[in-house]
């Protein structure tokens, strides 16, 4: 990757901006309009919302008005835990369709794998809830279908009856939580990893071996940790509401971490696990 409008390539040919703007916890209304429009303005084109984080209706506004309009912007947003079920999805798929101002959608994804109230019989209802995504995707009404924090046991459960499979998994994926056994699953079965909280939440910023490493580059540890994200071939999804910060993360592409520095970060405990874990939380 060498500049914030390069391209991952999805399994379906679809072209995906290599590095997206989160926002989760950012607040719908003005907050989210400034902060993705800061973030258009800087260069980014893939936004990165969830009918779970409550401000898909901001989203939608910034993008629409965005100097390029919606056609220049890649948005994906996720199904929330509360909603199961082929028709019951679908309806929910339009709900966020309204609230975006969208006809189309770029990519759509499962939040999480196995709900708390569903736990018990999870298995089938995403099984169903894919089946409703498979027709949402062969209707052009969404360009790309895939999941987040599916673990490989879950891809695996969901692969034995899907017609078209996952074509992203968005997982908790940072120096010291890097989920390698499903991260290769997915290089294997060309599903692309996308990194949500790829700076640990934030927790990572003032790791000191971090910082030294950084420090040798003359980059903020921030940017070493999304570089390393996409010298591993995956799609970092950072998010700031501060305009110097949500700049410095699209600044990713005048260096290269050695492979000697590579696998000292590879190495590093970190943090681990600042999230859910996708068979325990309770929600
Ligand atoms: P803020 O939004 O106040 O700018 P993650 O993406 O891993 O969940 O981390 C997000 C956290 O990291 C937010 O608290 C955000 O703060 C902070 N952050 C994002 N980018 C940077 C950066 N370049 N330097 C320092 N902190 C950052």
């Amino acid at each position: 990757m060498k500049a914030i409008s390069d391209t991952y390539t999805l399994a379906n040919g679809i072209a995906i901006p290599c590095v997206g703007f989160g926002t989760w916890q950012v607040p719908d209304g003005d907050a989210v309009v400034s902060a993705v429009s800061s973030a258009l303005e800087l260069g980014y084109t893939h936004i990165d919302t969830a009918a779970a984080y409550g401000n898909e209706a901001g989203v939608g506004k910034a993008v629409r008005r965005s100097p390029g309009g919606r056609e220049s912007v890649f948005v994906t947003s996720k199904l929330w835990n509360d909603v199961r079920g082929y028709r019951e999805t679908l309806e929910a798929f339009d709900k966020t369709m309204e609230r975006l101002g969208f006809d189309t959608l770029d990519l759509f994804l499962i939040h999480w794998p196995a709900p708390y109230r569903f736990r018990d019989n999870y298995r089938e209802l995403n099984r169903e809830t894919w089946r409703a995504f498979e027709e949402l995707y062969r209707a052009g009404r969404v360009r790309a279908i895939g999941v987040s924090n599916f673990l490989r046991h879950h891809l695996e459960e969901l692969m034995e009856t899907a017609e078209i499979p996952p074509m992203v998994d968005q997982l908790e994926f940072h120096p010291g939580w890097m989920q390698q056994d499903t991260v290769s699953f997915c290089q294997q079965n060309g599903i692309l990893v996308e990194a949500w909280s790829p700076l640990g939440s934030g927790k990572l910023l003032q790791d000191p071996q971090l910082c030294e490493i950084a420090a040798k580059y003359g980059k903020s540890t921030a940017q070493l940790c999304l570089r390393w994200a996409l010298q591993k071939g995956i799609l970092p999804l950072p998010k700031s509401v501060t305009p110097e910060r949500i700049r410095q993360n699209t600044q990713l592409f005048d260096f290269v971490i050695s492979a000697e520095d590579e696998q000292a970060i590879d190495r590093l405990s970190c943090v681990g696990r600042t999230g859910s874990d996708p068979d325990n939380a309770k929600f």
